[in-house]
């Protein structure tokens, strides 16, 4: 695959990711029984959004540190507040408070995204020294279509 390839798997495997975000924070909003449909959303944001936060650091940002240093100082920053809120998420034992910490989970992500998507992915794909398949090693597979 080429670094475009795998670029645009990447951006769609985000949008993916916020589109079922969206949907989970929905269900939050619906339920009925706030603390079932919350521990169902809790695992999903732990497992699916903390295993992409740390293959991630160990893959895309460091190639893109060297572009731009603080850029990626932040992301992590986001990726801590990402964690943060989803321990926040786990607690409540109110509906308004979960819902806010659901909320909150999905409007820091897809503006996380959207920073990975033009600030990182778009940077490094068309550096000539930097072979996206390469860095990503077994993740890209993940992102395979
Ligand atoms: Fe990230």
């Amino acid at each position: 695959m080429s670094n475009h390839d795998i670029a645009q798997a990447m951006r769609h495997h985000h949008a993916e990711m916020v589109d079922t975000l969206h949907q989970l924070t929905q269900q939050m909003v619906m339920a009925s029984n706030w603390k079932f449909t919350r521990d169902i959303v809790t695992p999903w944001i732990t497992t699916e959004i903390g295993r992409q936060a740390l293959a991630e650091e160990t893959t895309v940002y460091p190639v893109a540190r060297r572009i731009n240093y603080q850029l990626i100082e932040l992301m992590l920053y986001d990726h801590v507040a990402l964690h943060t809120l989803t321990t926040e998420l786990e607690r409540p034992d109110t509906r308004d408070a979960a819902l806010m910490a659901c909320a909150q989970i999905s409007h820091l992500f897809e503006s996380h995204v959207d920073k990975e998507n033009r600030f990182i992915i778009s940077p490094i794909e068309s550096l000539s020294d930097v072979n996206l398949e390469v860095v990503l090693g077994e993740m890209h597979q993940l992102l395979a279509p």
